[in-house]
C-alpha cells in the first residue's frame, strides 16, 4: 500500500475513490512528519517550542493557576531566556521537562522555589552544578535518570523532603560518603545502570528501611556490604565487601 502510494505521480490523487483514499493517508503522513510545535497553557501564561526552544509567548507573572508545566517530550533543546523566570512561577509545583534535548539547564530553574516535583528524565545533561538545588528544598520527587552525568550535585544531599530519587541511567561512579544522610524521607532511590564501583558501608544508614533501594547494572567490581539494609537491591554474583581485604 505504501509503495503504490509512493509510486503516484505528483497531483494524480484525482482518480477515483482509490485516489481520494491515497491523498487522505498522504495528509495523514505530512501531518505526523511536522516538526514538533507545541503550545502550553500554564495561568496566564503561554509557552511555545519553536525550533527546540522553549519560550514564553504570552504572560508576565504567570499568576496562582500556574501550579503544573508539562513540557515532556517537546523537543526541546534549550531554554530561552526570560521562559521559566522564577518571579513569574511563584506558584509552580511540577515541572516536566523529560525526554527532552536538554544539555545544560538555565539556572532560573534553580530559583523556583515552589517546586515539589521535577523531572528532567532523559535528556543529556553532563553536568548540573553543585549548588543548583540549595533552594529547591520543597522538592518531594526528582528524577534525573537517563542523562550523562559523572557526578551527583552535592546540593541534591540538603533535599531533605525527597520521597522519590531517581538517578538510574548515567555514568556515576561512585556516591561520596554521607550523600544521603540527610535524606531521612526517601522511599525511593533509584541508582541502577551506572557504573558505580563503590558505595560505603553506611550509605543507606539513614533512609528508612521501608523504602526501596536499587543499585542493580553497576560496575562489577562493586562489593555489598553485610550492613546495608535487607531492601537494598543487587545484582546476584557481586562480591560481600568482608571479602575483600581491608585496604582500597
Ligand atoms: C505558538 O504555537 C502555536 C501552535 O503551534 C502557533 O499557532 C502560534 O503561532 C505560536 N505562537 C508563536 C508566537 O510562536
Ligand atoms: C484560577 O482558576 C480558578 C478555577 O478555574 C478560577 O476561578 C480563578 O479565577 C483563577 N484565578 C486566576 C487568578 O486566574
Ligand atoms: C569498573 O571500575 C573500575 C575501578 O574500580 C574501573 O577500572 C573499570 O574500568 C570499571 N569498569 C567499567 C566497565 O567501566
Ligand atoms: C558477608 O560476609 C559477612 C562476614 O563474613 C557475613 O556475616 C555476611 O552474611 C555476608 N553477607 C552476604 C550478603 O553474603
Amino acid at each position: 500500500m505504501l509503495r503504490r502510494f509512493m509510486t503516484q505521480p505528483a497531483g494524480g490523487a484525482g482518480a477515483g475513490a482509490g485516489g481520494a483514499w491515497l491523498s487522505m493517508l498522504l495528509v495523514m503522513l505530512m501531518l505526523l512528519h511536522q516538526p514538533v510545535q507545541a503550545q502550553t497553557t500554564c495561568g496566564f501564561c503561554t509557552f511555545n517550542v519553536s525550533n527546540g526552544v522553549l519560550v514564553k509567548t504570552v504572560g508576565g507573572d504567570c499568576g496562582t493557576n500556574c501550579t503544573n508545566l508539562p513540557l515532556s517530550r517537546k523537543g526541546i533543546s534549550s531554554i530561552a531566556d526570560g521562559a521559566l523566570t522564577a518571579s513569574d512561577l511563584t506558584s509552580l509545583k511540577s515541572l516536566d521537562l523529560g525526554g527532552n534535548q536538554l544539555t545544560s539547564l538555565p539556572t532560573s530553574i534553580s530559583g523556583l522555589t515552589s517546586l515539589t516535583d521535577l523531572n528532567l528524565y532523559g535528556n543529556s545533561l553532563t553536568s548540573i552544578s553543585d549548588g543548583f538545588f540549595d533552594k529547591l528544598t520543597g522538592l518531594t520527587f526528582l528524577n534525573i535518570g537517563y542523562n550523562q552525568l559523572t557526578s551527583l550535585p552535592t546540593s541534591i544531599s540538603g533535599l531533605t523532603s525527597l520521597t522519590s530519587l531517581f538517578l538510574y541511567g548515567n555514568s556515576l561512579t561512585s556516591i561520596s560518603d554521607g550523600f544521603f544522610d540527610k535524606l531521612t524521607s526517601l522511599q525511593q532511590l533509584y541508582l541502577s545502570n551506572n557504573n558505580i564501583y563503590c558505595i560505603d558501608a553506611a550509605a543507606f544508614a539513614s533512609i528508612p528501611a521501608s523504602a526501596s533501594i536499587y543499585i542493580t547494572g553497576n560496575n562489577a567490581s562493586l562489593c555489598v556490604h553485610p550492613s546495608w539494609p535487607a531492601s537494598v537491591q543487587y545484582d546476584t554474583g557481586l562480591q560481600n565487601c568482608s571479602d575483600i581485604p581491608a585496604s582500597a
